[in-house]
């Protein structure tokens, strides 16, 4: 995205080794092509709101908003307490929910012209179903549903599409890098290209929804085809 010359902003909850651009906002325009940090838990839906009216302020309308952040807690939904479900949950269902509506109402997105969407990072897991991952799965899946029922509500009105990044197992760091070798590798088997996919390949199906117009309601997976 920076190399096309948009402005970036990253969103977590770790702090960051630089100052926040909440505590010295730019004036706008200076910042083109820029990456800029802002410590939020999206979970939060009253710091999110304020963090989106900021970032608004700050850097102009936000014309893509991607929700890459998640949480997994692999366990049998028979070993599984409601705070972790409820916290899988609001990280990954509920928190994209509330980012795009306040994108949608103070982030200036219905008013973008270019290229005005929303990306959800799903995941295969919510497409296909995996043991110890039902709550996962269940917040992965509901995605695809909310991009269609939000394409409904607001596409012909705004313009602005909705859609979903679904990768399998990525290689490298990441939520992969906690499974068993073995586990990994039978990740890799069970797809047709015989190995995990990497950030690339899934950086390239989020810009691909992002620059195609046509595209909207719509999940896209990566995972090189599922045996
Ligand atoms: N890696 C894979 O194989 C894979 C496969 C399919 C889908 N995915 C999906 O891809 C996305 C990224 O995964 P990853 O592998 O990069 O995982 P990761 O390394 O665990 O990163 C998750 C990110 O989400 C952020 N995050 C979590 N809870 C947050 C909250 N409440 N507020 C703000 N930020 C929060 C984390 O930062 P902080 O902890 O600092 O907040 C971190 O930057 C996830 O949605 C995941 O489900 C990953």
């Amino acid at each position: 995205m920076r190399d096309v010359g948009m402005t970036v902003v990253g969103v977590s909850r770790r702090q960051p080794a630089v100052p926040s651009p909440i505590d010295a906002p730019p004036p706008l325009g200076e910042s083109a092509g820029a990456f800029h940090f802002y410590p939020v838990d999206l979970t939060d839906d009253t710091k999110t709101m304020d963090m989106v009216k900021r970032v608004s302020e700050t850097h102009g309308p936000i014309s893509l908003l991607i929700h890459a952040a998640g949480l997994n807690r692999n366990s049998l939904l028979l070993r599984s307490g409601r705070d972790t479900i409820e916290e899988v949950l609001n990280t990954n269902l509920t928190s994209p929910l509330l980012l795009t509506k306040h994108a949608l109402r103070d982030g200036g997105l219905m008013k973008a012209k270019d290229p005005a969407c929303v990306i959800f990072v799903g995941s295969t897991v919510g497409v296909y179903g995996n043991p110890g991952q039902v709550g996962y799965a269940a917040s992965k899946g509901a995605l695809d549903s909310i991009c269609k029922s939000l394409a409904k509500e607001y596409s012909a009105k705004t313009g602005v599409r909705f859609n979903v990044i679904a990768p399998g197992l990525i290689e490298g760091p990441g939520m992969g890098a906690s499974l068993r070798p073995e586990d990994q590798k039978q990740w890799a088997d069970a797809s047709c290209i015989r190995r995990l996919v990497t950030t690339d390949e899934v950086a390239d199906g989020v810009l691909f929804l992002a620059s195609n117009s046509g595209i909207n309601g719509h999940t896209l997976v990566v995972d090189g085809g599922r045996q």
